[in-house]
């Protein structure tokens, strides 16, 4: 692609090269679309996955806000009783071993049923970071008025307040405030080498008892190895067979993740946003009880997103290193302790609009460092230190450079005002989600693609970078408005 042609200081659409991005992008969501919800990839993930289709609705917006829309929709209607929102919604219409953990495994109609799992769906019983509020809110941005005249934000907000309080009160298994993972499916980056030590502690399940569908459709090079995949089975066994109850204290597995904690916070501001908005349109339509309650609601919301940003310093920021930390819960000693890996879910905090100064400028250094090369040996920033004893660029999250990640990156930069480095970003992410066929994930130094091709997050992201006007604006992921 010509860079120069995408690069624009002056705020034009890009030339031909967008055309064509935009294109081979608004084919991959054509062909990943199931009539209701987006697959991450036909082959490798044949359902709807939760955090896939926060980040396929941001892209999907420019295309089809309707589509967007049905797209959260669909996922939240999944959502269980007590608020989780399920990391998989499966698709009854595929076959039981297309996928592995299948919804035989899981249960969620019978194991779930305390827990307030749906009838009607079959669902996994773990959950994803926490994009929707974000989701919702850009997505209602792109069409206003079709968003009103289909309720879309009323319809959706009690589910994401049921889904953020869930994550607040159940999932604070540090009793700090932060939200913990209870698996490392639910952080999302399954074999980072964070998990590493806390993993250590899970016996794996028998590899007799379960077959991986996985390796039916990815290289076990690019695959996390049968060692994790047996301890990621035995955890979710476990608490299947809890009943998915959180209440009895985490498992063998609780940890305080940055980037889960920070989608959190930034999706409280959203979900402010949101209710900002509600409370406006009954105020215009004369509910001045509703609309007082939803401002408050509102203004508790961002308070709350100001204490946790604060937390998520106080217990996860690691001054020496110059990055967020992973804090294992299961470690002996009161709090547990942080986990000395570098991951790149330590820079991804760099999204909050609460950061204090110091700590963003350390971050953008610390990402421009040895460790994650951007603008130096690197093409885009890896999910796992370059110089690490685990680094490894093809496997999964142990090294390889992830588009949603990057994409984040490329906001946080956007936000603390650095425009030319995330322009730098934007251009190389473009780059590569055209050359690499829209991969799953890329080599961090050469950008050569691995795991799922067509994969929906890569096309919806780069059609995002694409076609967001607001980019040059300073509000970063949520626009102009989180200053106001
Ligand atoms: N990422 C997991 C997988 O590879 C599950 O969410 O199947």
């Amino acid at each position: 692609m010509d860079r120069s042609a995408t690069t624009r200081q002056d705020g034009h659409r890009a030339a031909a090269p967008g055309r064509v991005l935009r294109e081979l992008g608004a084919q991959v969501l054509w062909a990943n679309w199931t009539g209701a919800s987006t697959v991450p990839s036909r082959e490798l993930y044949p359902h709807q996955w939760s955090w896939d289709s926060a980040f396929i609705a941001i892209g999907l917006r420019h295309l089809s806000p309707l589509r967007a829309q049905l797209e959260l929709e669909t996922l939240l209607r999944a959502q269980w009783g007590d608020g989780r929102v399920p990391h998989i919604v499966f698709n009854d219409a595929v076959p039981l071993d297309a996928y592995f953990p299948s919804p035989d495994f899981w249960r969620s109609t019978t194991a779930g049923r305390a827990a307030g799992a749906p009838a009607g769906v079959q669902t996994s019983g773990i959950v994803q970071p926490p994009a929707h509020a974000l989701a919702a809110w850009l997505v209602h941005r792109a069409d206003p008025g079709l968003s009103r005249a289909r309720s879309f934000l009323a319809r959706l907000r009690p589910r994401l307040a049921a889904w953020h309080r869930y994550l607040l009160c159940a999932r604070d298994a540090g009793g700090a405030g932060l939200a913990a993972v209870v698996h490392p499916w639910e952080q999302g980056m399954d074999n980072s080498p964070c998990w590493d030590g806390p993993l250590s502690r899970v016996e794996p399940a028998d590899p007799a008892a379960y077959r991986r569908a996985d390796l039916d459709h990815g290289a076990p090079e690019d695959r996390p190895t049968d060692l994790d995949y047996g301890r990621y089975v035995r955890l979710a066994e476990v608490y299947r067979d809890r009943r998915y109850a959180d209440a009895e204290g985490p498992g063998a597995f609780a940890v305080e993740d940055p980037a889960f904690n920070a989608l959190l916070i930034v999706s409280e501001c959203a979900l402010a946003l949101i209710e900002r908005e509600l409370a406006a349109d009954d105020a215009e339509s004369g509910d001045s009880a509703e609309s007082a309650a939803l401002a408050e609601s509102a203004a508790e919301r961002r308070e709350r997103a100001d204490a946790l940003t604060k937390t998520l310093v106080d217990r996860l920021w690691d001054p020496r290193r110059g990055l967020f930390l992973c804090r294992d819960l299961c470690a002996p000693g009161r709090d547990g302790e942080l986990v000395p890996e570098r991951g790149v879910t330590g820079l991804i905090p760099l999204v909050l609009p609460g950061l204090d100064r110091d700590i963003t400028a350390t971050l953008v250094r610390t990402a421009c460092g040895p460790h994650f090369g951007l603008e130096g040996p690197a093409r885009l920033v890896p999910s796992y230190d370059l110089t690490g004893p685990a680094f490894d660029p093809r496997r999964y999250w142990r090294g390889p450079a992830w588009f949603n990640t990057n994409w984040l990156l490329e906001k946080g930069l956007r936000l603390h005002g650095d425009h030319p480095r995330a322009d730098g970003l934007r251009d190389a992410l473009l780059e590569a989600a055209v050359t690499s066929g829209f991969a799953e994930y890329v080599d961090p130094y050469t950008a050569r693609g691995s795991g799922a091709r067509g994969f929906g997050w890569t096309a919806a992201l780069a059609l995002d970078l694409l076609l967001d006007d607001s980019r040059s604006g300073r509000g970063g992921l949520l626009g102009e408005e989180v200053w106001s």
